[in-house]
């Protein structure tokens, strides 16, 4: 059973424990909770400028909110230029992880990237964020190169990881 599937059971039965999520673009009003759960999820988080400069001023830059009753429990953005989506950053708020959330955004944003008309898929990943590895592996993607020293706070490399959209990738 899918995550989607589950939570659509879990929801269809009256569990509160997993409940299907909502989507939609990030608003310049979302900066503030995008930046806590940022700050709570990254050792070197982005800052509201930043966010803010990438929905007003980012052609390319698609961000997505994933809410659950009106509240925002996690985020995810890319950058799609041409064919190419290459994920800036995903996260779930630490008291929704390991329910299925994050798998359903990943989902999401490869969905909306393939909308977009983009074929693959790339991010950049800490070599110890096994967690996040098995989300990517899991969804199709695989590792293809490394970047040394990628992160300024413990210069630790990142594994750079693509998946193929135009095979299906992230849609089973
Ligand atoms: C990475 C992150 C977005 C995953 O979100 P999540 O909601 O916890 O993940 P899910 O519950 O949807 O799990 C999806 C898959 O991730 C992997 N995973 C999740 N939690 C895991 C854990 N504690 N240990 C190992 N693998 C885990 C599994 O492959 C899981 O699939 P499975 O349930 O079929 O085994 C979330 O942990 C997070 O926000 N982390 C902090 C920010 C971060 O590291 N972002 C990624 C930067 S590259």
């Amino acid at each position: 059973m899918t995550m989607g599937e589950r939570a659509r059971e879990a929801q269809g039965s009256g569990d509160s424990a997993v409940k299907v999520p909502e989507f939609r673009p990030m608003l310049l009003s979302d900066v503030p909770a995008i930046t806590a759960i940022e700050r709570e999820a990254f050792t070197v988080p982005w800052s509201a400028e930043a966010f803010v400069n990438e929905i007003r001023h980012n052609h390319f830059a698609r961000y997505t909110v994933m809410e659950l009753d009106q509240s925002i429990i996690g985020y995810g953005g890319m950058w799609v230029i041409m064919d190419e989506a290459h994920v800036t950053n995903i996260a779930v708020r630490a008291q929704y992880r390991g329910r299925g959330y994050g798998e359903m955004l990943l989902r999401r944003l490869m969905q909306t990237a393939r909308e977009q008309g983009a074929r693959s898929m790339t991010l950049e990943v800490r070599v110890s964020n096994e967690v996040a590895q098995n989300l990517y592996r899991k969804l199709g993607f695989k590792q293809n190169g490394i970047r040394p020293r990628y992160y300024t706070d413990n210069q630790e490399d990142a594994y750079i990881m693509w998946a193929d959209l135009a095979s299906g990738g992230g849609t089973t």
